[in-house]
């Protein structure tokens, strides 16, 4: 059983109102990578029920993002597009990786601390275990590179640990069966370019977010034009213009969260884009990044609601991609069954 060496594996949960982070941070990298990588995506069903999700609505947001990853560019035929729960290979490796992260790391992930926030001995188990499902989504196709936004790299320190652990714990086993180099590799984040964390449009200091009340701090990838040219409008600005060089955006939230989303939308860098708009008020930067955010995302959306009025074809495409990950996944967890020493 060969190592891969170039195998991508990345997630998003189907909790609805779908963003531009998610899309800038995430989706539109998943798209890049194609050209490179053996690419897996998956709507990850099993971690977004760790809060509470109405049975219809979770379908639709399956099929939604389904939809937006190959509305946005993924090829479900040359990749891999499908929704977590029905390859039960993760959850089975989730357990095992229970067994092998300890409280104590999990007890350090600032993601849980916020979303359970002052309720936690009211949080389900899961929301606490879920950092040890993402590391078995990614590690149950021993998967190379995981491209994220910069709000999960504590999440894939932690998926490194376990792959660690696990090579240590069981080194002996896994040397026995011809494994050289661990049997985890330990992956790498792929972080990068000018929108990893794109801001809430109504405050600087704040994470653009699904689960944010105001639909005002976001841009979702089912906005209208008329509502994506409003909420730039709205966006909340300083009175200053733009500077032309980056060091003149410290200190500045609002206008560097815009500035990035422009880069990120238009493929420049930042310095591109404070070149151009340096000097100039934000009354012609936002109409210019209005237009930009409509001539991107408008297409998008339209092609999502295509897609979307066919349900039907949305969860063939699942199944078939469920298929074939299972094919890669379930040899893996053979082996890995071997290694721990349950019987076969
Ligand atoms: P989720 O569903 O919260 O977000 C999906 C992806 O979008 C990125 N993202 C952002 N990027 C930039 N700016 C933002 N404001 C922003 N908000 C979200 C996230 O970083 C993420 O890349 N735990 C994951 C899903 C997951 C996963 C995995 C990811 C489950 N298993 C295995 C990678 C590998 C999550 O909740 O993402």
């Amino acid at each position: 059983m060969e190592m891969p060496h170039n195998r991508v594996f990345s997630g998003v949960q189907p909790t609805g109102n779908l963003h531009l982070g998610n899309y800038l941070g995430a989706i539109k990298r998943f798209v890049e990578l194609q050209q490179t990588h053996e690419c897996i995506y998956c709507v990850v069903d099993l971690h977004a029920i760790t809060v509470w999700q109405d049975p219809r609505e979770l379908l639709h947001n399956t099929r939604e993002v389904a939809a937006a990853y190959i509305s946005c560019g993924i090829d479900p035929v040359e990749h891999i597009i499908f929704n977590q729960s029905q390859v039960a290979e993760h959850a089975e490796l989730a357990w095992l990786f229970n067994c092998v992260a300890r409280i104590g790391w999990l007890n350090r992930m600032t993601q849980f601390k916020e979303k359970a926030g002052k309720h936690r001995e009211n949080a389900s188990v899961g929301l606490f275990a879920y950092p040890a499902l993402m590391a078995a989504d990614i590690l149950i196709y021993r998967a190379t590179h995981v491209p994220v936004g910069d709000d999960q790299k504590q999440h894939l320190e932690l998926c490194r640990d376990i792959a660690q652990k696990f090579n240590v714990d069981f080194a002996e086993a896994i040397a026995v069966r011809g494994h050289k180099d661990g049997f985890f590799p330990l992956t790498e984040p792929l972080i990068a370019g000018p929108a990893t964390r794109v801001m809430s449009l109504r405050d600087g200091a704040r994470k653009m977010s699904k689960s944010e009340a105001s639909d005002m701090s976001r841009i979702n990838l089912t906005d209208d034009a008329d509502t994506i040219a409003r909420k730039v409008r709205k966006a909340k600005t300083d009175p200053e213009a733009l500077p032309s060089e980056k060091e003149g955006l410290e200190g500045r939230p609002e206008a560097e969260n815009l500035v990035g989303i422009f880069a990120a939308l238009d493929d420049l860098s930042v310095e591109d884009v404070l070149q151009k708009y340096g000097g100039s008020q934000f009354q012609v930067f936002k109409s210019d990044l209005s237009d930009l955010a409509v001539s991107k995302l408008g297409p998008i959306g339209e092609e999502m609601q295509r897609l979307l009025a066919d349900p039907q074809g949305i969860d063939d495409i699942l199944r078939n991609g469920a298929e074939r990950a299972r094919a890669i996944a379930a040899p893996i967890y053979d082996e890995i069954r071997k290694i721990v020493g349950f019987a076969h």
